[in-house]
């Protein structure tokens, strides 16, 4: 089996799929790198191609007039963008660059919606995963409405706890915490706010902080307080 069919069944969206339909698959895949801070695709252009991260990191953001930046996600390995615009045939929803070093599989828009036609367990697990979106964009509206600050980056660290964590015995363990400023922009705040709720977190003996890791200490006693 080859490696391009073997990382696809890691892939959730084709989780269902036989062996003969992954190797059809890899055969409408290309590869592509991109360098850290290479922009993948901006708002507002047409969804020609759907994206699956093979390695690395990659922001969803959206900026004001102003230049300022609201980061919407994080996703990395074998997460999915770009379906959006291919779905609903308008532009895109939003920009996406590389925060790392970044190996993606691109599939062109008529061979995505194909797929979909043909194989409706992909199209199930689309609907999922989007949900899932759906979901943490709910929380993120109710956080930057209703709570105040330090409930604003816990909720921002539940996400990233979601989006990139690895939880074992009840910990969760964040290997490659995002820079203060990028944790203002997803939170809808201050990177000083950031540092005063995250040393606010360390004194509650919540989380600890270890260069650039963060561990949630009791991942659920974290979750029943913010979220
Ligand atoms: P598309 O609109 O084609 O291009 C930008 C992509 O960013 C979009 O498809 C989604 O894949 C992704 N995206 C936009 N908003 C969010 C969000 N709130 N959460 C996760 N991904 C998103």
């Amino acid at each position: 089996m080859s490696d391009d069919i073997k990382f696809l069944q890691l892939v959730p969206i084709f989780s269902e799929l036989t062996t003969e339909t992954l190797e059809k698959i890899s055969c409408l895949v290309q590869r592509r790198t991109y360098t850290k801070d290479q922009v993948i695709l901006m708002e507002h252009e047409s969804g020609s191609a759907f994206f699956i991260i093979i390695s690395g990191k990659v922001k969803v953001f959206r900026e004001s007039e102003e230049g300022k930046e609201v980061i919407l996600t994080i996703l990395s390995e074998t997460d999915f963008f770009g379906e959006m615009a291919i779905i609903d045939g308008l532009n895109r929803s939003a920009n996406v660059s590389a925060i790392e070093d970044s190996e993606l599989f691109v599939i062109e828009r008529k061979d995505f919606l194909d797929l979909l036609y043909t194989h409706p367990e992909v199209s199930i697990a689309l609907l999922q995963e989007m949900t899932k979106r759906l979901r943490a964009a709910d929380m993120k509206i109710k956080s930057l409405s209703l709570k105040d600050a330090e409930g604003k980056v816990a909720t921002v660290i539940l996400q990233l706890a979601d989006d990139i964590g690895k939880i074992k015995q009840g910990v969760v363990e964040i290997e490659k915490l995002p820079f203060q400023q990028d944790l203002a922009n997803m939170a809808g705040t201050s990177r000083e706010t950031i540092s005063r709720a995250l040393h606010s977190f360390v004194k509650k003996e919540l989380i600890e902080l270890d260069g650039n890791k963060l561990r949630i200490l009791d991942y659920s006693k974290f979750k029943d307080l913010y979220s």
